[in-house]
């Protein structure tokens, strides 16, 4: 079965990876994938730089600080401004960060760490546990664990905690940004896990509107305009995502018309309890070219939080048949493949991410939900770590199969 999917997905396009391939590749957030500004967000962020330099928790050998909220509300944001931050650049010897998504795997992850780790002189080989336990003894650390989701059992947490108990320097701190309230609640060492809440109403306006105008002010020439656009902002719930991607889809055209049918929309209509920005995100999508909506829905293939390289993308889409010239025939495929993801991270869909030497892009998680629900009727990307595989649709005409190794 593998190797007939390999073969499948080796006509898509040359340079498509198999699964380890994936597997092996898949980071992910980064500490330094960091946006411009960041809004609404400054007294949480002073109050947290303060606590874990030098405040309640600078006296305590390990306090594992929980971020909790929904997809999209800045968690991952904020933890990467805390991160840059230089007073707490400063004040850690050894900082960390690890983007942990889905699959939580203890081995995996106490690896991935213990590469991180700078080694000390004279440590002694032994287990990747041993090695941190050695290189972190002397060293106050910081460690960020972005994006969890749960772990099979508790025993497995206390496991990967042992390790960075061993410090004997005071004020280490494990920062862990979730979206899962119960697992705040179980990881936590401190009174209370964070909880990260949509922005505030006059800080949410400066967000809506940076992401409609860029750097430059709306004019008196805009105050009708801002009149609807202040309406379709008040069913973003705070979300700087939903932000991200409706004010992206405003700023394309300023237009009368178009901000009326996007405020007027049924897709409103389908929004699920208080806080669903999927509706926000389904609209952006709906008013994509019909060109975007394909290259940007086939991403759908790859695993959550993947770094995208623009090469193997490109190569994608043209496995794929989605990249057309339309009127520009001068255009190589090539030329309109990078298009393409220039068009996709200025309509907020694709994150640029500069790290680790490599120019990369990734996908917020809630949007790849998108982009899978789009796609469901034709596209599958089964996690063989998953406990079960649910009955494969016999519409499914493209398969993509990721093992965590
Ligand atoms: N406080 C903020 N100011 C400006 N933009 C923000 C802020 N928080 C989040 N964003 C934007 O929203 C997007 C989603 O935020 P993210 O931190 O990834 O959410 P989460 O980790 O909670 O799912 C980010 O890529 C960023 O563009
Ligand atoms: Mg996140």
């Amino acid at each position: 079965m593998r190797k007939e999917t390999s073969e499948i997905l080796t006509t898509l396009g040359s340079t498509w990876k198999t699964a380890p391939d994936i597997g092996q590749s898949r980071p992910i957030t980064t500490s330094e994938s960091i946006e411009p500004r960041l809004y609404g967000r400054d007294g949480i962020m002073k109050n947290i730089i303060h606590d874990i330099t030098q405040g309640k928790y600078y006296g305590e050998n390990l306090t594992v600080l929980p971020i909790v909220g929904l997809g999209g509300i800045g968690k991952t944001t904020l933890a990467q401004h805390i991160y840059h931050n230089q007073e707490v650049q400063k004040h850690f010897e050894v900082m960390i960060w690890k983007c942990v998504s889905l699959n939580f795997n203890v081995n995996k992850l106490m690896e991935d760490v213990e590469n991180h780790v700078p080694k000390v002189q004279d440590e002694k080989n032994g287990t990747a546990e041993e090695l941190i336990g050695q290189r972190i003894k002397s060293k106050r650390f910081l460690l960020v664990l972005d994006d969890m989701w749960e772990f099979s059992d508790e025993d497995e947490w206390k496991r990967l905690l042992l390790p960075f108990k061993k410090s004997q320097v005071k004020g280490n701190i494990i920062i862990v940004t979730t979206r899962s309230p119960k697992l705040g609640e179980m990881v936590k060492t401190t009174h209370h896990p964070i909880e990260l809440e949509g922005i505030d109403r006059e800080e949410f306006k400066r967000l809506f509107l940076a992401f409609v105008f860029g750097d430059e002010q709306p004019t008196l020439d805009h105050t009708v305009l801002l009149e609807t656009g202040y309406k379709i902002m008040d069913k973003l719930k705070g979300s700087p995502l939903a932000a991200k991607t409706v004010g992206r889809l405003l700023r394309h055209d300023l237009d009368l018309d178009h901000w009326t049918r996007v405020l007027e929309s049924k897709e409103w209509e389908s929004q699920r309890g208080s806080n669903d920005i999927m509706p926000a995100l389904k609209l952006s999508y709906d008013c994509l070219p019909f060109d975007l909506q394909q290259c940007f829905s086939y991403c759908a293939l790859f695993p959550q939080d993947y770094k995208f390289d623009s090469k193997e993308l490109i190569l994608f889409w043209i496995g794929q048949d989605v990249l057309h010239s339309g009127d520009q025939n001068n255009l190589t495929v090539e030329d309109i493949g990078l298009r393409n993801i220039r068009d996709l991270v200025s309509h907020g869909f694709f994150k640029k991410d500069e790290t680790e030497g490599r120019a990369g892009y990734t996908i917020h998680d809630l949007l790849h939900d998108l982009a899978s629900k789009v796609t469901s009727h034709e596209c599958l990307n089964v996690h063989l770590s998953s406990k079960t595989l649910g009955k494969i649709r016999p519409s499914i005409r493209h398969l993509s199969i990721t093992l965590d190794i």
